[in-house]
């Protein structure tokens, strides 16, 4: 993984860019992701054990299925985080001070962040990246249509790769990335320290808050990622679902199953698609066999600890600093202080 990490984007280019120029540049973005996700599925479906990115889940269809999961009963994380934002918001902002200048990693629907500007002095400006376009667009409309003072500048990007953020803004207070939904936790701990220390990097003089799920009664995990509604199952299933829309594979989506646990020496929750059979699966003019019971790992979600993800944070280059709960301890918030 390498960040560029302060670099003018291709839209802050000196003159407009034409529609045609810029339909262009989407076209290519597309087509780069679409062939990254065929390199990477042919790659996992060739190896033993089989593994991909949870990025890959996050396509328009995936992005909505998402959304449908932080309203499910089971799935505390997301009204839990929401709980410990609104609860601290003015803290958290006291802390963060005035005109701060927000860049949101993996951001989603924007949900979270209208706490924060619901409560910050005066922010600046606005920067949510993630790698679902489509959906980010869509979300960053409805919220210009709601806070329509505000500079709203989306960046379209994977920030496992080479990613550039809008130049600093000269009249701005500190940067603040934000980084909620416990996503860090997606990443192995060799990746969560790369990702952290591109954003120290990112934010200097700055601060990183950052939401994270904590190590708890495996019963409540296992329920969250195992929704009797099947929500999460099709969150799944559409990573093969995506792969026969875009690069024309032919998986049958009723021969796998979502399998979802505990792995409690790792402490994460692992997805897997699961073969219910032996079947043959065609991919860009290869054939892969998956044998009954075979599994295809599609997205760890790490739990932490307090002290854990400090020492992580630490060795990343942040200096910890408060730390934001709710009454049962299922969830975290961290003010994270970024190097000068
Ligand atoms: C678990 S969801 C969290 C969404 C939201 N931040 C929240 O807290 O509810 C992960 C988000 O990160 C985005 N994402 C996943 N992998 C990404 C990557 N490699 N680069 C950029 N965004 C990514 C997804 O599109 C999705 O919006």
């Amino acid at each position: 993984m390498s960040a560029v990490l302060s670099a003018n984007l291709p839209g802050n280019l000196p003159n407009p860019a034409s529609d045609a120029a810029l339909a262009a540049v989407r076209t290519t973005v597309h087509a780069t992701a679409a062939s990254s996700f065929a390199t990477d599925l042919l790659a996992a479906l060739g190896n033993q054990p089989r593994s991909i990115s949870p990025k890959y889940f996050y396509d328009a269809p995936g992005s909505a299925l998402f959304d449908r999961i932080c309203e499910l009963p089971e799935y505390y994380p997301t009204r839990t985080e929401l709980g410990i934002l609104q609860s601290n918001a003015a803290a958290i902002a006291q802390h963060l001070g005035p005109q701060a200048d927000i860049v949101e990693f993996g951001a989603g629907s924007l949900l979270k962040v209208r706490v924060l500007l619901e409560a910050l002095e005066a922010p600046a400006r606005y920067v949510p990246l993630d790698i679902s376009g489509e959906h980010l667009h869509a979300a960053c409309a409805a919220l210009r249509a709601d806070y329509p003072g505000l500079r709203v500048e989306p960046v379209v990007a994977d920030y496992t790769q080479a990613y550039a953020l809008p130049a600093r803004l000269p009249s701005a207070g500190q940067r603040v990335g934000f980084f909620p939904g416990s996503t860090l936790g997606n990443f192995t701990p060799a990746e969560a320290l790369l990702f952290l220390q591109h954003a120290a990097q990112a934010l200097r003089g700055g601060a990183l808050l950052l939401g994270v799920d904590l190590v708890k009664d495996p019963a409540l995990l296992h329920a969250a990622y195992n929704d009797a509604a099947g929500v999460t199952a099709a969150f799944n299933l559409n990573l093969l679902a995506r792969a026969n829309r875009e690069l024309g594979a032919n998986f049958v989506l009723a021969h796998f199953a979502h399998a979802a646990f505990y792995n409690a020496p790792m402490q994460r929750i692992e997805m897997h698609l699961q073969s219910r059979q032996r079947q043959q699966v065609g991919l860009c003019g290869q054939v892969f066999t998956l044998e009954e019971g075979e599994t295809l790992h599609t997205e760890n979600s790490y739990k932490f600890t307090r002290s854990g993800l400090h020492a992580l944070a630490e060795q990343a280059g942040f200096q910890p600093g408060p730390v934001w709960t709710d009454a049962q301890q299922h969830f975290s918030l961290h003010c994270l202080q970024a190097p000068v």
